[in-house]
């Protein structure tokens, strides 16, 4: 298969792109593999006219709306993000009638709908940045309430107004489970994704991004560490760090939807081009803005 994948990949002139949370296969023949962020900026700048996303909808549709003229598919046109969808275009509007002086901060990890109805995306590897740097003094952050939550605590000159959208995987690690890990490794660091609950970012020694807990990991003299985010993490942090020791704290850090992406669904789309990223007319104007407007801020 994987020798197929290769020759495929080169007759039709397609890169691959994969998430750290798609399975260590898939990261392993991917051409580039990232963060959420990386993967939107890489895909603007490779030269093939068509891309094939190892992620969720949202982050096709990240591609497309940033590169109209290519073609994107994805392995599989079921995994989807839920957090993508919890975020609501009524009460967005109805806190820009509320509150002056607003900014609709959109995760990337929305809709394009959501992102259409927004002033600016962020990641959660940019997410501090860009924020600090708006002139508004009203933030209102959607869909993500926990890394919403977090942004606040690091940014108090600045009012937030958070939803209460969540993601199923990070809140299903516990700070009862952290604090049990941390019991079983006492010398272990505690690196934490911002999609975590509070009461367990509380309890982090590091937070950030998964670059950033890759990078940590690596760069750090420490030898043991708790993930706590989706453990296709791992496959990077083991693949750059052979003698450290990385553990979960429970069994339940897997993303069903990235999950749905495998060789075989890979090939069958390198061969078919069945599941193409479509979008209304009116998205890519609308949505790509936001887009386009962290590309420019995190420069
Ligand atoms: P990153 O932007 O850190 O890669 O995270 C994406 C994501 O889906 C987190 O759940
Ligand atoms: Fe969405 Fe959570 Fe999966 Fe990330 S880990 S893609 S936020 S469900």
């Amino acid at each position: 298969m994987i020798n197929k994948i290769e020759e495929l990949k080169k007759e039709k002139d397609i890169a691959i792109l994969a998430h750290y949370y798609t399975d260590g296969q898939i990261q392993a023949l991917a051409d580039y593999v990232g963060d959420s962020y990386y993967l939107s900026k890489i895909a603007t700048e490779i030269p093939q006219s068509t891309i094939l996303f190892c992620g969720v909808s949202f982050m096709g549709e990240s591609a497309k709306l940033l590169n109209p003229e290519k073609t994107i598919i994805m392995p599989d046109s079921y995994a989807d993000c839920p957090m993508a969808h919890m975020a609501d275009i009524d009460e967005i509007e109805r806190v820009r009638k509320d509150y002056e002086n607003v900014a609709v901060v959109c995760y990337v990890n929305s809709t394009a709908e959501i992102k259409a109805h927004s002033d600016v995306c962020v990641t959660s590897a940019n997410a501090l940045r860009i924020v600090k740097a708006l002139p508004n003094k009203n933030i209102y952050f959607i869909p993500d309430g926990n890394l919403g939550r977090y942004l606040a605590n690091k940014i108090p000159e600045k009012n937030f107004i958070l939803c209460d959208g969540f993601c199923h995987v990070h809140t299903s690690i516990t700070r009862e489970n952290v604090e049990k890990a941390k019991q079983v490794h006492p010398e272990a660091l505690v690196l934490a994704h911002p999609e975590c609950t509070w009461d367990v970012l509380e309890l982090a020694d590091y937070i950030g991004s998964t670059s950033g807990i890759i990078d940590y990991a690596t760069q750090s003299e420490a030898e043991v560490f708790i993930i706590c985010t989706e453990m296709g993490v791992l496959y990077e942090l083991e693949l750059k760090n052979p003698g450290k020791k990385f553990y979960s704290v429970g069994h339940r850090q897997f993303c069903p939807n990235m999950k749905r992406i495998t060789t075989e669904r890979v090939l069958e789309q390198l061969q078919n081009m069945s599941n193409v990223v479509e979008l209304d007319e009116e998205m890519y104007d609308k949505a790509n803005k936001p887009l386009e407007r962290m590309l420019a801020l995190s420069k």
